[in-house]
């Protein structure tokens, strides 16, 4: 190899990391519609916490007396600001519940709860800029925990609370026959599946389905008994058309981008035809069967919501068409350049950008719709 030639990325299937770094086009620069779920998830998974959390069962019972170590994991934590206050937030919840029972229990030893904080993703995550950002003085041990949340990550009856925020729509891969040109799920000149032909949105459903009941099966066997798992993620309530979801919509827009560029001659058709967007974004009605599905699990709490108004993106944060080809920028970018090339990009999100503010009347309003985030609460039976 010549000292000039650039190492092949190395190909980690399933994994589709965002933008790293702390650059214009980073994910940590830009996720503010992530800190907006998370922001309006907030107050759920605070009460859920403290309402279904059974303390006393987890720590002050016969069995379980001498544990003092409280673990949680975060699974798809990526990088930037949202993992972090997310995890030091239920950590708080957590720890003021243990106080309260402490003292409703007349526990008289000085036991203190300690805290483990695991942070998962794949390999290809930017660890190193998440590790950097974590903040000197924690009151918790830190770890990094590298590998898909669809297979195994941690031992049997290991984790007293598993998070994850805005990572479960990604798919372990493409549903083959969308590729398949003899397939009637082949999906020519689209990259998603808003007008798409059903046989399109079945094969992602499907694909979603084995995901979860990977997920599930996973966090059955690493949660204690009385653990719970919380989650937050895209969602477009039962009966409403894709066409509603801001998500579905901005995809669908990139799509089109794409096709003017095929068109100019910049790519080709046969490539926008091979790429497909590995994100699926569930219904209640669809997630509520996957997880009576696995029979581990109770339902504690599931609420639609979505962010109410741009407090929940941070001070100051105007839900711009910029704003919004940035944040899809900083998700998208390594899946479409692995595809495409770095040569489109500029043009391709600029194109994007124009296309958004063009359609901005009808976008806008999507931006508050109700119902496009799903937050479950989950207690392992
Ligand atoms: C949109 S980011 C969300 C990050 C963070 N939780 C937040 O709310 O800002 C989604 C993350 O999920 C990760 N992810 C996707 N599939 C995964 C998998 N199978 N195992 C672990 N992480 C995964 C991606 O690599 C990415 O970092």
């Amino acid at each position: 190899m010549s000292k000039n030639t650039e190492p092949a990325p190395v190909p980690v299937p399933g994994s589709y990391p965002m933008n790293g770094g702390d650059g214009t086009y980073s994910y940590t620069k830009n996720s503010y519609f992530q800190k907006a779920g998370v922001n309006a998830a907030k107050t759920t998974i605070h009460d859920a916490i403290v309402d279904k959390l059974d303390i006393k069962e987890l720590f002050f019972s016969a069995s379980t007396n001498n544990r003092t170590i409280f673990r949680i994991a975060d699974l798809g934590c990526s990088v930037g600001p949202n993992t972090i206050s997310t995890t030091e937030g239920i950590l708080e919840v957590v720890q003021h519940k243990y106080q309260q029972s402490q003292q409703h229990l007349h526990f008289s030893s000085s036991k203190t709860l300690e805290f483990q904080v695991f942070f998962n993703d794949q390999v290809t995550n930017d660890f190193n800029t998440l590790f950097t950002s974590l903040p000197a003085e924690r009151p918790y041990f830190a770890a990094g925990v590298p590998g898909s949340f669809h297979g195994r990550l941690f031992p049997n009856s290991s984790l007293h609370l598993v998070h994850s925020s805005y990572a479960l729509q990604w798919l372990s891969k493409l549903p083959e026959e969308l590729l398949d040109e003899n397939s009637a799920a082949f999906n020519r000149g689209r990259i998603h599946y808003l007008n798409a032909s059903d046989e399109v949105y079945k094969a992602y459903e499907a694909q979603f389905a084995k995901d979860m009941a990977k997920f599930l099966d996973a966090r059955a066997k690493e949660l204690v008994v009385g653990g719970l798992v919380v989650l937050t993620m895209p969602s477009v309530p039962d009966g409403v058309p894709c066409s509603r979801s801001l998500m579905c919509v901005l995809f669908h827009l990139l799509g089109s981008s794409l096709m003017d560029l095929a068109k100019e001659g910049l790519i080709s058709e046969e490539q926008v035809d091979s790429f497909n967007i590995p994100v699926y974004a569930v219904s209640p009605n669809k997630m509520t069967e996957l997880i009576e599905g696995n029979e581990c699990f109770s339902i504690e709490r599931m609420e639609l919501t979505k962010p109410k108004s741009s407090n929940d993106y941070g001070q100051g944060f105007q839900v711009t068409g910029q704003a919004l080809s940035m944040h899809l920028r900083a998700g998208m970018e390594v899946l479409v350049t692995k595809h495409f090339g770095t040569a489109i990009i500029d043009g391709l999100f600029d194109r994007l950008y124009k296309k958004i503010e063009e359609l901005s009347d009808q976008i806008q309003p999507l931006i508050y719709e109700g119902g496009s985030q799903l937050i479950l609460v989950l207690k392992r039976k």
